[in-house]
C-alpha cells in the first residue's frame, strides 16, 4: 500500500478533523524524523495510519481483544482510548495488508508508548502529542522538550500523560508507566555520564 492509498482509507474512515490531524501528525513526524533520522517512508506511513481505528466501537475492538491471541487480554482492564492503537495495528495487518511489523509496532504504540521504543516509534508517539493542533498546556512543554531531544520529548509526554491520568483518577496502562521509568533512568545515566 503506497501513501496515497493509506490517505484514502483513513479519509474514508476519520471524520474531517481526525483526518487533519493525521495529516499534521504526519507533517510533524517528518519534521522530526529530518532533525532526529529514522526511515522517513515507514514513519510517514505509520502516521498516516495511526488513528485508522479511531473510529470503531469499543465493542467491536474489545471482541477483536478477545479473539486474537496476539492482543493482551489485559487492553480489557483498561479504557477505551486505548483500543484504538492495539486494535488498530491488527485491523491495518489484516483490512489494508500492511505487513511491515515496525509501521505496525509504530502503530500499536502511539497513545501508551512502551519501553525501548524504537526512533520511529518514537517519533510517531511525540508527534501525535506535540502536533500543531494540540493546544492544552502540557503540549507546548513536550514541544520544547523535543527540541532538546527524542527521549525529552517522549518522557516530557508520557509524564504529563501519568499526571493528568492520575489527576482524573483514571488507571494507567503499564505500558506508559514502564516507558516513563525507561526514560527517566536513561536520563539519570546521561546525567552520571556528564552530559
Ligand atoms: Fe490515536
Ligand atoms: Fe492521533
Amino acid at each position: 500500500m503506497n501513501e496515497q492509498e493509506a490517505l484514502s482509507a483513513v479519509k474514508e474512515a476519520l471524520k474531517p478533523q481526525r483526518y487533519e490531524h493525521t495529516l499534521r501528525v504526519t507533517e510533524t513526524a517528518e519534521q522530526l524524523c529530518h532533525v532526529y533520522g529514522g526511515n522517513l517512508q515507514k514513519i510517514r506511513l505509520a502516521s498516516i495510519l495511526h488513528d485508522y481505528a479511531k473510529y470503531r466501537s469499543a465493542s467491536e475492538m474489545r471482541n477483536t481483544v478477545k479473539e486474537e491471541a496476539d492482543l493482551p487480554d489485559q487492553l480489557l482492564d483498561f479504557g477505551d482510548e486505548l483500543l484504538h492503537s492495539f486494535v488498530g495495528a491488527f485491523y491495518v495487518k489484516k483490512e489494508l495488508g500492511i505487513a511491515d511489523k515496525d509501521v505496525l509496532q509504530m502503530i500499536a504504540s502511539h497513545t501508551t508508548g512502551r519501553e525501548q521504543m524504537s526512533l520511529e516509534e518514537e517519533i510517531v508517539f511525540l508527534a501525535d502529542y506535540i502536533e500543531p493542533g494540540r493546544t492544552f498546556p502540557g503540549a507546548a512543554e513536550a514541544r520544547k522538550a523535543s527540541k532538546v531531544s527524542l527521549e525529552a520529548g517522549c518522557l516530557s509526554a508520557l509524564s504529563q500523560t501519568i499526571t493528568f491520568l492520575v489527576s482524573k483518577r483514571i488507571s494507567v496502562y503499564p505500558d506508559t508507566f514502564a516507558a516513563y521509568n525507561y526514560y527517566i533512568m536513561k536520563r539519570k545515566d546521561d546525567f552520571f555520564n556528564g552530559k
